[in-house]
């Protein structure tokens, strides 16, 4: 009976969620309230990297240093997570990290030495694990055991609806970006374009001196505008990349009045994240390139290294006198922090007179995925 409440109560939680580390939070709460134990946590496992995204009255020695023993080093439950051995709930005889904390005197443990472990999945994909412990209880019975596994299985599939939900409203936006690419390019752009041509149609018969001069400025500020906007259309559509970066790099160039010489070394097979990643750090340093570097052309090198992608982008420019990361400005921060959210990196080279040289590398892991 209590069971049955527990997972009743625990699915209602569930199917209201929309937050995923919310959701998680309440969920482990209940969980280990219902179950009367004492502390529990979860880890997230993506591509091959751990977090601790939730945790719930976890015992005075590992919230230590902001819960410095939960978020590096390797333990049991992991391993054989990440080994594919993990597929039921089992009890882990021991916590490597509750060991390390004992032997390191790291403070209070509250009793607790053991724990169960359960991987949290949906059908075939898996997303990390739960883990459950109270003071002094060593093993864990079947039934609490299967009980977990019920539970962990209820998360997983609310972890996947939520995931789906997120991709669905990425779709979505992207859909708005191209409409608003495209209505752009239909209103504004043509307006501007009919305007810059009645201007020079204007000048053309324009008699009187001044006028001509005022239709001319019209008809450049008209093409500027004109420009401008294709920029901004180009920002806003993805499609650039339909044909592979270097193209899109060129192409963008072009548009930009730039020559651009791509160079690939090895063969490209970046994820799509990765690659979107990287388009939008090479589309601002072409229109830096354009703005601040006084010459035409840009080089774009890509390295497919065995761990990463690395990319170069070159000019022989004026290059400006740079002081540090510390410094940037919004179009160089963006690119450094485009980088570091795919776990990339980002440097720059310049100096005044000598040009300026921006480099990417942004990891990529090989195995599983491949
Ligand atoms: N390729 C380059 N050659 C010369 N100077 C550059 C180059 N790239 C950047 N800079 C210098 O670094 C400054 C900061 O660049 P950043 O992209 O952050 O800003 P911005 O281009 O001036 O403005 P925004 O990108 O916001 O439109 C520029 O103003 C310019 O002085
Ligand atoms: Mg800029």
């Amino acid at each position: 009976m209590e069971e049955l409440q527990t997972l009743k109560t625990i699915a209602e939680t569930l199917n209201e969620a929309n937050d995923l580390q919310a959701m998680l939070h309440t969920v482990l709460k209940q969980l280990v309230n219902l179950t009367k134990l004492q502390c529990g946590w979860i880890f997230f496992v993506e591509k091959g990297r751990y977090s601790l995204i939730a945790d719930y009255e976890l015992p005075p020695a590992l919230l230590k240093e902001e819960k410095r023993v939960m978020c590096e080093g390797d333990c049991w439950c992991l391993n054989r997570y990440n080994d594919g051995r993990l597929k039921r709930a089992v009890n882990i005889i021991e916590c490597k990290r509750l060991e390390e904390a004992i032997a390191g005197n790291w403070g209070e443990t509250k009793g607790i030495t053991h724990h169960a472990t359960v991987p949290l999945r949906a059908g075939e994909e898996t997303f990390g694990l739960l883990n459950v412990a109270s003071p002094h209880k060593h093993t864990f019975s079947n039934k609490e055991l299967a009980l977990l596994e019920s539970v962990a299985y209820q998360i997983g599939t609310a972890i996947k609806r939520i995931k789906l939900a997120e991709n669905e409203k990425k779709h979505a936006l992207l859909a708005e970006r191209n409409r608003l690419a495209r209505d752009l390019h239909d209103s504004v752009s043509q307006l501007l374009f009919s305007l810059s041509l009645t201007a020079r149609g204007a000048k053309e018969m324009a008699v009187d001196e001044a006028l001509q001069v005022a239709l001319n400025d019209i008809q450049q500020l008209a093409h500027e505008a004109l420009q401008q906007m294709r920029a901004l259309i180009w920002q806003l559509r993805p499609q650039g990349l339909e044909n592979g970066l270097a193209s899109a790099f060129m192409n963008y160039g072009k548009m930009l009045g730039l020559c651009v010489n791509v160079q690939l070394h090895g063969v490209l097979h970046l994820p799509s994240e990765i690659e979107e990643c990287l388009w939008r750090i090479g589309q601002e340093a072409l229109n830096n390139c354009k703005k601040h570097a006084g010459v035409s052309d840009v080089s774009i090198l890509l390295f497919d290294e065995r761990e990463q992608v690395r990319m170069e982008m070159v000019d022989q420019g004026r290059g400006f006198h740079y002081t540090g990361e510390e410094t940037l400005s919004f179009g160089l921060k963006s690119m450094k922090e485009r980088a570091e959210a795919v776990n990339g990196t980002f440097s720059l080279e310049s100096d005044i007179g000598k040009g300026t040289k921006i480099t990417i590398r942004i990891p990529m892991p090989r195995g599983k995925n491949e």
